[in-house]
């Protein structure tokens, strides 16, 4: 093959160099030639490539040439979709210093020989391409090249010798690749460099090169996730040009050297994630030019030094009082400082009070500390701060007034410290606060009418303080308000009428308060309710009956008030995990579904409640006794009903079969607008709309206009056949289940010779279909993906998680996700589902299954062998769903190659470049071909896809233990756009 092309070649220059040629003419051979034999541009980009034409090739796409002898100089192919091997031909164009192939689909190895033809390049760059195997020796010397850009591709093994000996090199960019090696020494030489970007490698754990103050040209060092180990070389300090100082995420261990203050341009220093001790040096405040400053989660002692609150002033020798008033010129062009954060350290003493007062703060986290005094008062002097996160430490004192005028702020946590006093109250009202977490201080004072000014408050989290007072009516005009947690405080007074229009409330959590009043009435409002806690107050009045018909409620706690009245058995629709109504003055007779020892912690502490049947209370009153007459009358009245029901049924079955039927058991689920009849009449081949493993499936639309889904199962000619068990099954575990991400049953009907299901009508048909039929799946952008997993996600979680007893699907699959008229998904086909009894000893439900079922390519491996599933099953399945939804592609396409499914491709491809994207540090370039293109996702999407990746190989781990539950999945894919919960906040 090569000796072909060397032929081609050669007479390629043949051709040209006989005819009058100009270097022109040459070049554009070259061009033309490397182009067809080793490229392939399926976009046409270089369509233009025509040999005719009096500027051929200067005026061709990616061209540039020599304005004056017009030779070619560049070749720019930046971002062109071509693919193919590395076309090191390019080279033998003389002339030619610029060789850009970034973002392209090139592969395999590049060789040696073939860079070797290079040598006269000034700039080389093949980043963002799909490059395998060890770096090249770049032999002989490349005397002029300046740029070097290799990253961002999969090159592995060592770096080779001849990179320490490139005498112009100043950028060498070698990160997000699969290096393994170490971080070899002889790169100190390269004293022209001026970026050293080798980030995002599997090296071999090792130092960073001692000598590495030798580039003392030196503007961007970043080398986070590159396995440091040892201490920082104190020779750091003589990067006098340094801007960028990255070091995180690495094994750092010892001080930060003194020599730290040497870095006289140095904007970021970025120490984050390494085990690094000590003080921090006093030569910090030299750092004029600092922007950032994070060394997060490290082992750090001692205090802040003054130094770097004052940062720039003592160093210039002034003091408080020059202060007072305007900033002088010269301070506020040098105060710079945006970004400090010192979270996850051992760090003690007072903060420095002059922090922020000379720098435009933005953010700034000590939490997981042991400071006290007070806070910093001067933290938004300068009007810019957004987060304020100090929770976890023994700051004390009141929170400045400064905090008042801080209408920037958008997250705001300071729990668990020993802060008392008021909180000012322009704190409660900014326009862009999403979180404010107060908990576990010493605050007092109110809640003031100002908090409706809070429009973006999503999380108001306030507990185990002394606030007092009433809760203020304008509460409720905060339309993004979703978690209300202030419990364990004086609140008194009743709560505002106006709670209950709050439609985005998740959770309301007021316990161990004073309220007293009444719950109002109509809480149907509360669609996401999941969490009431009310315990522990003085409320009184009945228990709403609406409270039972809240779709997700799935905690109740309203002991130790003093409600009365009798339990509203609407209440008995609620799948509760949390129950309690005990220390109550409830009263009546305990509804039926309740009346289950289960139940008891949860009702007793009300004297006057009775129950036939559980233990703890007297048992109810015999009702009055009857007279004769009445029950005479009533009895007659059965008698008559009976007699026209039979009528009835009699008459109707000959109307609908033309034939006697004998009568059928119709069981509703919910308050439908229709009856049989209407369902019936559309069960004809013009409606049919799929045919399954277990029935028909025809669409229905009534005369109410509703339209309804109909499934009539198979064989039913007198005997029960094999899909009775399925029906049941799902007759059972549907007709139960309310949630928004499951598929809604309105009724079963069953007849002696059919089984009709009906069901809510979902437009766009199973997620299945959309994806893999005729469409192919452009209707589903990245956004629209995301919803649907999430949403099922929270359909599999609510069957796992709120279900009692807990409910395994067992047949999670694609064409199982329904999906509505927007796209939002239900869990469907429960014809396999089983509920699991826990067995508590044990700790966790399983249950051993005659056969295996669920569907081929979603089957978790370990059901195939010991026949028990759990939970955890149906986690590998939704992975197998969430790979589909990312990639594209059906569980077993055949392209994956012999016994391999998606789980086996995507973890193989992931794993490859694992140790890179912990923390979701890097961009995941190389994962670009796994995602479905026609998803078409923009720029911002990929973070998520990628996280959505991760979830899904967590989810399909091969040992059901190291498989994330449900709910922890939800958790895992919405934590990318919610407001951070801890855990996210601290992993960068
Ligand atoms: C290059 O110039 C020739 C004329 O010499 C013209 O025909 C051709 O369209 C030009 N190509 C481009 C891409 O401008
Ligand atoms: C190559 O082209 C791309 C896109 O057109 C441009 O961003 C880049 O700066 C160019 N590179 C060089 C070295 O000219």
């Amino acid at each position: 093959m090569a000796h072909l092309q060397q032929l081609l070649l050669m007479s390629f220059l043949f051709f040209f160099y006989l005819s009058p040629a100009t270097s022109m003419t040459q070049d554009a051979g070259i061009l033309l030639h490397t182009k067809n034999a080793l490229l392939e541009d399926p976009a046409g980009h270089l369509d233009d490539w025509i040999p005719t034409g009096d500027h051929a090739p200067c005026n061709w796409t990616g061209i540039t040439c020599d304005s004056l002898t017009l030779a070619v100089t560049s070749i720019n192919l930046t971002g062109f979709d071509i693919s193919g091997e590395f076309p090191a031909a390019f080279c033998r164009i003389p002339t030619l210093l610029n060789l850009s192939l970034s973002n392209n689909m090139l592969n395999g190895s590049t060789s040696s020989q073939g860079i070797s033809l290079c040598s006269r390049l000034h700039f080389l760059d093949l980043s963002l391409n799909l490059f395998v195997g060890g770096l090249p020796e770049f032999v002989p010397e490349f005397a002029n090249l300046r740029w070097l850009d290799l990253s961002q591709n999969n090159f592995s093994g060592e770096i080779p010798a001849s990179f320490g000996r490139f005498p112009k090199l100043q950028v060498l960019c070698l990160f997000a690749n699969l290096l393994n090696g170490t971080i070899p020494a002889f790169l100190t030489n390269l004293t022209e460099l001026i970026r050293f970007e080798l980030a995002y490698n599997p090296f071999t754990p090792g130092p960073l090169p001692s000598e590495i103050g030798d580039l003392t040209k030196l503007e961007n060092l970043w080398l986070p996730f590159s396995s440091l180990i040892g201490e920082i070389p104190g020779s750091v300090g003589k990067l006098t040009k340094l801007k960028n100082l990255d070091l995180s995420n690495n094994n750092l261990s010892g001080k930060i050297p003194y020599s730290i203050g040497g870095l006289m341009s140095v904007k970021q220093i970025e120490l984050f994630c390494n085990r690094i001790s000590g003080e921090l040096p006093e030569s910090l405040r030299n750092l004029k030019s600092l922007l950032k400053f994070d060394v997060s989660q490290n082992n750090l002692t001692g205090k802040m030094p003054e130094g770097l609150a004052g940062l720039h002033l003592i160093s210039l020798g002034l003091n408080d009082n020059q202060l007072e008033g305007e900033i002088p010129e010269i301070l506020s062009s040098n105060s710079k400082l945006v970004e400090f954060k010192v979270f996850n350290n051992s760090f003690s003493g007072n903060l420095p009070g002059e922090l922020g007062r000379n720098s435009s703060l933005e953010e700034f986290d000590v939490s997981g500390n042991s400071f006290s005094g007070e806070l910093p008062p001067y933290l938004c002097y300068r009007k810019k701060l957004q987060r304020l996160v100090a929770f976890n430490n023994r700051f004390s004192g009141n929170l400045p007034e400064y905090y008042g005028e801080c209408d920037t702020l958008t997250y705001v946590r300071i729990f668990n410290n020993e802060i008392s006093g008021e909180v000012p109250v322009q704190l409660w009202s900014f326009p862009r606060l999403s979180l404010l977490e107060l908990k576990n201080n010493r605050l007092e004072g109110s809640i003031p009418p100002a908090i409706s000014g809070a429009r973006n408050l999503s999380q108001l989290l306030i507990s185990g303080n002394y606030f007092s007072g009433k809760f203020p009516v304008e509460i409720c005009r905060l339309k993004e308000l979703a978690v209300i947690d202030a419990s364990s405080n004086r609140f008194s007074g009743e709560l505002p009428a106006c709670i209950n229009e709050m439609k985005r409330l998740e959770k309301l959590d007021l316990q161990q308060n004073m309220l007293s009043g009444e719950i109002p009435n109509r809480v149907s409002s509360w669609t996401h309710l999941t969490e009431l806690n009310l315990s522990g107050n003085r409320l009184s009045g009945q228990i709403p009956r609406d409270l039972g018909n809240l779709p997700v409620l799935t905690y109740l706690d309203l002991s130790g008030n003093s409600f009365s009245g009798e339990i509203p058995t609407e209440l008995t629709n609620l799948k509760l995990n949390k129950f309690n109504l005990s220390g109550n003055n409830l009263a009546g007779k305990v509804p039926p579904g309740f009346d289950n020892g289960f139940y008891v912690s949860g009702l007793i502490g009300n004297p006057n409640l009775c129950s036939p049947n559980l233990k703890p209370f007297h048992p109810c009153p015999k009702t009055k006794t009857t007279s004769w007459f009445l029950i005479a009358v009533f009895l007659s009245l059965i008698l008559l009903l009976s007699v026209s029901l039979f009528w009835f049924y009699k008459m109707k079955a000959k109307a609908v079969g033309g034939k006697s039927k004998p009568p059928w058991k119709l069981t509703s689920f919910h308050r439908v607008g229709f009856n049989e009849d209407d369902i019936f009449t559309s069960l004809t081949d013009d409606n049919l709309i799929g045919t399954g493993g277990s029935g028909k499936v025809y669409r229905a639309k009534l005369k109410s206009g509703q339209t309804v889904a109909v499934k009539r199962l198979w064989g039913y000619n007198g005997k029960q056949p094999e899909t009775e068990g399925d029906f049941l099954s799902e007759v059972d575990t549907l007709g139960r289940i309310r949630h928004g991400n499951i598929v809604k049953l309105f009724f079963s009907c069953i007849g002696e010779d059919f089984r009709i299901l009906v069901y809510e009508y979902l437009e766009n048909g199973s997620l299945g279909d959309v994806l893999h039929g005729e469409k192919g799946g452009v209707l589903l952008d990245w956004r629209k993906r995301f919803t649907i997993a999430v949403g099922a996600a929270q359909g599999l979680a609510y069957l796992h998680h709120d279900c009692v007893p807990t409910i395994v699907h067992r047949d999670v699959k694609s064409n199982n996700i329904l999906l509505d008229g927007d796209f939002n998904p239900r869990v469907a086909d429960f014809g396999l589902a089983k509920t699991l009894q826990k067995d508590v000893s044990r700790g966790e439900g399983e249950s051993v299954m005659s056969r295996v079922a669920g569907s081929y390519g979603y089957i978790a491996p370990e059901y195939g062998y010991t026949m028990r599933v759990t939970e955890k099953s149906d986690v590998y399945s939704f992975g197998v769903v969430l790979m589909e939804l990312v990639t594209g592609k059906r569980p077993n396409d055949s392209a994956f190659g012999e016994n391999k499914d998606i789980v086996k491709w995507v973890t193989d491809e992931v794993l490859a470049s694992e140790e890179l994207r912990d923390n979701g540090g890097c961009s995941g370039t190389n994962l670009h071909h796994l995602i479905d293109e026609k998803m078409n996702p923009s720029s911002g999407d990929y973070q998520e896809i990628e996280k959505a990746l991760n979830v899904a190989i967590l989810c399909t781990s091969a040992f059901p233990m190291n498989r994330p539950s449900m709910r922890r999945v939800v958790e895992l894919l919405k934590d990318q756009r919610d407001v951070s919960p801890p855990a996210m906040a601290r992993a960068k």
